[in-house]
């Protein structure tokens, strides 16, 4: 068989990456899909740019369209980023019935479910191993290895970055500036690392896991987000001497009446695997109901990491170029008629465990009013610490756990806690997961 034609649209972190890989793993590539896979062309913005790949036999440029548009390209990888002009692009090779290969989770959870009805329409498809938790086949493992269950939740360390800067900050007390300065320099920032910070690629990752989990569009407008930025050491601190480790995870959760999706730091009880889970590296737990609980862990982010998803994509498509568009692993999971619009479900909805930290005068009776006003709403209390005064503002810290209640009900608890005179605002509020089956 003659080779696949390949044309990349970026040669940064990722696209360097799978430059390397593709070479140097060429030989094992051919006989895994029968046909050598050559880059035949690549766009980047600035061609005298230093890289990690040798580009030696590539012809190179600054316009990603005349790739697409290359009649000998017969693979698009966009390995670019940002929705625009990624978003054009995929969309041009799709009408052209080129297969689309993208680590863009950006893009896809905001257009995804249209590239994916444009790719069908066109007879082609579009792969995005890469999109979530880096070198981890997690779409696989769902969208074909989990094919027999019905997914209840997943809950998973999905940004690489976040995980990064917690994990160095707890074991080497970094500052959090210093930590995502290093992300960015190894290369698993977002272009703008805030995406990475405030929750918000984990929300990307989400989106996208939960629709395939659940066989459901792609609906990133719901997904609650909750950065990292707001959280404080000492809460880290305390948090582990109730025996939890905190992590940013993404959750998605089917009830009878929609789905849960948030992203949000996380107590999680330190016995659980994925609260070992740590540095670059990222996890998702499953729970399905014929397989039980399973996990899925590796790295999250990096140029190789990366690299591996994107061109097993490759040799998937390679795979399946002459295979019947109808029988192909459908996009999300379910062919397309089949796809539900379940509603995403208000955080107010959702049915969580709280630890709660209260910075409060010392006082007689001040215990006993926080006690009472729990009480009043119901809210049972699991465990509690109560800290020595800070020098400085002679209010002490109370730590609270609380066993599961709905969202709402807190919600009021926490406005009647801080309407008390001894109470300062605001109080810490951080969801407690127990990830048990
Ligand atoms: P980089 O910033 O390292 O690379 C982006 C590449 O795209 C660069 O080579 C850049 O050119 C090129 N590029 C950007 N805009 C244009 C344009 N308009 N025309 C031509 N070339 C352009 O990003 P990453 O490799 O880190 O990320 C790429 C994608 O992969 C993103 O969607 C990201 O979310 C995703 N991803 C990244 C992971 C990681 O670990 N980094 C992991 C998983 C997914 P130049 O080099 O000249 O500036
Ligand atoms: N910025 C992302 C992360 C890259 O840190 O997880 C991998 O998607």
């Amino acid at each position: 068989m003659p080779p696949v034609r390949v044309g990349i649209l970026g040669l940064g972190t990722v696209g360097g990456g799978v430059v390397n890989v593709l070479r140097r793993n060429a030989d094992q590539i051919t006989r895994r899909c029968g046909r050598r896979i050559d880059i035949i062309h690549a766009a980047a913005r600035r061609l005298d740019a230093p890289r990690i790949c040798a580009l030696d036999g590539i012809l190179l440029t600054t316009d990603p369209m005349s790739v697409v548009e290359n009649p000998e390209v017969d693979i698009v990888v966009e390995v670019m980023g940002g929705l625009n002009p990624a978003h054009a692009l995929i969309e041009r090779a799709l009408t052209l019935g080129k297969p689309v290969v993208t680590a863009n989770k950006a893009l896809l959870a905001h257009e995804g479910n249209a590239l994916f009805e444009l790719a069908e329409a066109r007879g082609t498809m579009v792969a995005f191993e890469a999109a979530v938790a880096g070198g981890v086949p997690i779409i696989k493992a769902i969208r074909e290895g989990l094919a027999a269950n019905r997914i209840e939740w997943l809950a998973g360390i999905i940004n690489g970055t976040g995980n990064f800067i917690l994990t160095a900050m707890r074991d080497a007390g970094r500052s959090f500036a210093d930590v995502l300065a290093e992300a960015q320099a190894l290369g698993y920032a977002e272009a703008d690392p805030t995406f990475d910070v405030e929750g918000i690629d984990a929300a990307h990752k989400l989106t996208i896991l939960a629709a395939i989990a659940f066989g459901m569009p792609l609906k990133f407008e719901g997904v609650y987000t909750e950065g990292l930025s707001k959280l404080q050491t000492e809460d880290v601190r305390y948090a582990r001497e109730l025996g939890y480790q905190i992590k940013q995870l993404g959750i998605a959760r089917r009830h009878d009446n929609g789905v849960e999706l948030r992203v949000h730091p996380t107590l999680i009880p330190e016995r659980r695997l994925l609260a070992n889970v740590d540095g670059v590296k990222n996890a998702v737990l499953v729970w399905a109901d014929a397989v039980g609980s399973t996990l899925y862990y590796g790295a999250g982010a990096g140029a190789e990491p990366t690299a591996s998803a994107v061109v097993a994509d490759l040799v998937d498509v390679v795979r399946t170029l002459t295979a019947d568009p109808t029988h192909r692993v459908p996009h999300l999971a379910v062919v397309p008629s089949q796809i539900t619009d379940l509603p995403v479900l208000p955080i107010s909805a959702v049915t969580t465990g709280y630890y709660l930290r209260l910075m409060v005068l010392d006082q007689p009776g001040v215990l006993a009013n926080i006690a009472r006003v729990l009480a009043d709403h119901g809210i049972n209390i699991e465990a509690m610490i109560q800290k020595e005064a800070s020098p400085e503002t002679q209010h002490l810290p109370i730590v609270l756990l609380t066993h599961p209640l709905q969202e709402a009900v807190m919600d009021r608890a926490i406005s009647a806690l801080e309407s008390l005179d001894s109470v300062q605002l605001p109080i810490v509020r951080i969801r407690v997961e127990s990830l048990a089956g």
